[in-house]
Parts: structure tokens; C-alpha cells; sequence
């Protein structure tokens, strides 16, 4: 209920307009967002990889509404592969890219070229790229774009939501050899029809999904700070015979960062998703959705405008 209530606040422009506004943004902001400009991602990313983890950069922007924007996006990540490249931070930083910044909404071609454009400069700065996964509706047509965007460059990822239905199909279909899959639970508000709606029936399908890739050949993304889910995602890469190369745990930054440090000193490979930018609004309050605890800085931001 809670969490329903709070995605759909995010899709509000007034109670964007309160949060965005609100002093007490400002902290759990910095928490959970590199800053404003590529600079503060590539300072992030450098002390990451200090620390011994891999980071996956994210641009902030979804839902864009024209052409320009969709073009500023791309321009953006170009801007950003090339400074990750003369900073030798590739290829332990990639970056994860959302379609519907590039114009998949109301122009797929346009969408795709964009989403090319950047996996062809990724390629020339000897990384990644992974292809985030929006709301059930564009299922389709990002798995359409990313089978035709691995016929390139065949280590585009790809993100599969274990709360859907759907998705245990879709990892059989994408398990093969050179496919790199990212497993999450799915932070979209989705009707019943379409996904799993208890937190059981999500972790099932997680499990479930997560067999499906561990057993394929494929290299398997395993993003979640569920600890029950990561000691499932050790005790099938050992059952597998997946060696530390052959697989990788992912989580948010600012989300349980001892966790992903206890991890890497393990020897695990540790994906840290980093992202950046202004427009913080939308990703934050999926973040706010999935903790309960944090609802309390969602009131006390709206408190202090209203
Ligand atoms: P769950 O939500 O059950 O959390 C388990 C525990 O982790 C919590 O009890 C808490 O301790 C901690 N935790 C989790 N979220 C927290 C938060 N926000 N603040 C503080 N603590 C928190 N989704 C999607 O739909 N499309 C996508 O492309 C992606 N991409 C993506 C990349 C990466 C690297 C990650 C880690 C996640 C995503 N997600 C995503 C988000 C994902 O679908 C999911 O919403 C979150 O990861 C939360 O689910 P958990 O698996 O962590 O479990």
C-alpha cells in the first residue's frame, strides 16, 4: 500500500515541485546520487574503485518528452564515456542507460539510434553498457532494441524484473553464451496481471530466475541488498561452478555500503549502480518505495513546504 502510494506521488508533478524544493532533500539526496555533473561521477567512481568496486554509471533522466532532449542525453553519455576513458576508469566503470531517456516513448527509431550511438562510443572506450528496465509497457521493445543492439556489440546488458510473470521465460531466452543479464525484484508500480504482487511470490521468481542464469551460459548480474538473496546468488555461482569471474553482485549506491565492501573483500566482483545528474526526482522516490524507514524524510519533506 505504502509503497504503491509513494510511486505513485512520483509520478505527481506538485509533490515533485514540495520534495525538490525542500531542505531536507538535500541529505538523503546526497546519500543516494553521485551530484549534479559528470565530475562528481567520476570523482565517486575513482574512489570506488579505490575501494575495490566496479561502478555502472547512470544519467539521470526518463520519460523525455522531444527529440533535443533525447539528443542531450546521448551527447551527455558520449561526454561521459570519453572522460571515463582518458581517466583509465574503463573498463571497471560502465554504464546503464534508460531508453525512454533517448525518445523510445514517442520515437523507437529515434531511441535506438541514440542507444547505438552510445554503445558504439562505449565499445571505442573498451566498456559496457546495460540497458535499464522501465515500467512492463516497454518490455518489449527494450528486449526488441537490445537483440538488435548485441548483433553489434554483443555485451550490451540487459535487465530482466523478477516480479514479472514473464521473466522466467526471459532468462531462458537470454542465458545464452556472451549475454550479460542484471536480475533485480522491479521498483515500477505494476498491476497483478503482469507481475507478482507479495514479497514471497517476488523472491521466488527471483530464485527461480536466478537458477535459470546461473545454470546457462551466460554472465549473470545478481543486483539486490536482499542478504537472503546474495547468500542464495554464492551458495548457486559455488553449485554452478561459476568461478569469481563468472558472475557479479550489483547494488545502489548509498544502499547497505558495508555489505558491498564486505563482499569485494571476499574477492567477488561488486557493481556499484551510481547515478548522477538533476533530475533526481523519480529515481529517489523508487528508492524512498522500497524502505519503509525512509517515508519519514518523504513527510517531513512535504511538512516543511505545505
Ligand atoms: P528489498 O527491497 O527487499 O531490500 C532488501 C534490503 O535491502 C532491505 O531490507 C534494506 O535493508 C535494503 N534496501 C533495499 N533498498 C533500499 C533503499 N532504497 N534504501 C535503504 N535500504 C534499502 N529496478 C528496475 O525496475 N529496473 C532496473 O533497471 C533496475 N536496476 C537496478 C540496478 C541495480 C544495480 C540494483 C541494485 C537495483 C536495480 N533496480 C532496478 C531496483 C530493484 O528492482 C529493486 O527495487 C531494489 O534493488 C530493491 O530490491 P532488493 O532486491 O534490494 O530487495
Amino acid at each position: 500500500m505504502l509503497r504503491s502510494a509513494i510511486l505513485a506521488a512520483a509520478r505527481s508533478d506538485r509533490v515533485e515541485r514540495l520534495v525538490e524544493t525542500a531542505p531536507v532533500s538535500r541529505a538523503i539526496v546526497r546519500r543516494f546520487i553521485a551530484g549534479e555533473h559528470a565530475a562528481d561521477a567520476l570523482e565517486r567512481t575513482r574512489e570506488l574503485a579505490a575501494e575495490g568496486l566496479a561502478v555502472t554509471i547512470d544519467y539521470l533522466g526518463e520519460d523525455t518528452a522531444n527529440p533535443q532532449q533525447a539528443e542531450a542525453t546521448r551527447d551527455e553519455y558520449v561526454k561521459l564515456l570519453d572522460a571515463l576513458h582518458s581517466a583509465e576508469l574503463t573498463p571497471d566503470a560502465e554504464i546503464s542507460v534508460k531508453l525512454s531517456a533517448l525518445g523510445q516513448a514517442f520515437d523507437e527509431k529515434l531511441g535506438f539510434a541514440n542507444a547505438r550511438a552510445i554503445c558504439a562510443k562505449a565499445a571505442e572506450a573498451g566498456t559496457t553498457v546495460t540497458l535499464d528496465m522501465e515500467d512492463h509497457t516497454t518490455t518489449d521493445s527494450t528486449l526488441e532494441m537490445l537483440a538488435r543492439l548485441r548483433a553489434e556489440f554483443p555485451t550490451t546488458g540487459a535487465v530482466l524484473q523478477a516480479y514479472l510473470r514473464r521473466t522466467e521465460a526471459d532468462c531462458r531466452e537470454l542465458a545464452g553464451e556472451g549475454s550479460r543479464v542484471r536480475l533485480c525484484k522491479g521498483a515500477y508500480n505494476e498491476p497483478e496481471s503482469v507481475a507478482y504482487q507479495s514479497r514471497l511470490d517476488v523472491d521466488k521468481s527471483y530464485v527461480r530466475c536466478l537458477n535459470v542464469l546461473m545454470s546457462g551460459d551466460g554472465y549473470p548480474m545478481v543486483a539486490t541488498h536482499d542478504p537472503r538473496l546474495i547468500a542464495i546468488g554464492e551458495d548457486r555461482a559455488k553449485w554452478f561452478d561459476r568461478s569469481a569471474d563468472e558472475f557479479e553482485f550489483q547494488m545502489l549506491y548509498g544502499v547497505r555500503p558495508e555489505e558491498q565492501r564486505r563482499l569485494a573483500r571476499l574477492g567477488y566482483t561488486v557493481r556499484v549502480y551510481l547515478p548522477y545528474g538533476t533530475q533526481w526526482y523519480p529515481y529517489m522516490m523508487r528508492r524512498l518505495a522500497e524502505r519503509p524507514a525512509n517515508v519519514g524524510f518523504l513527510a517531513r519533506a512535504l511538512r516543511s513546504k505545505s
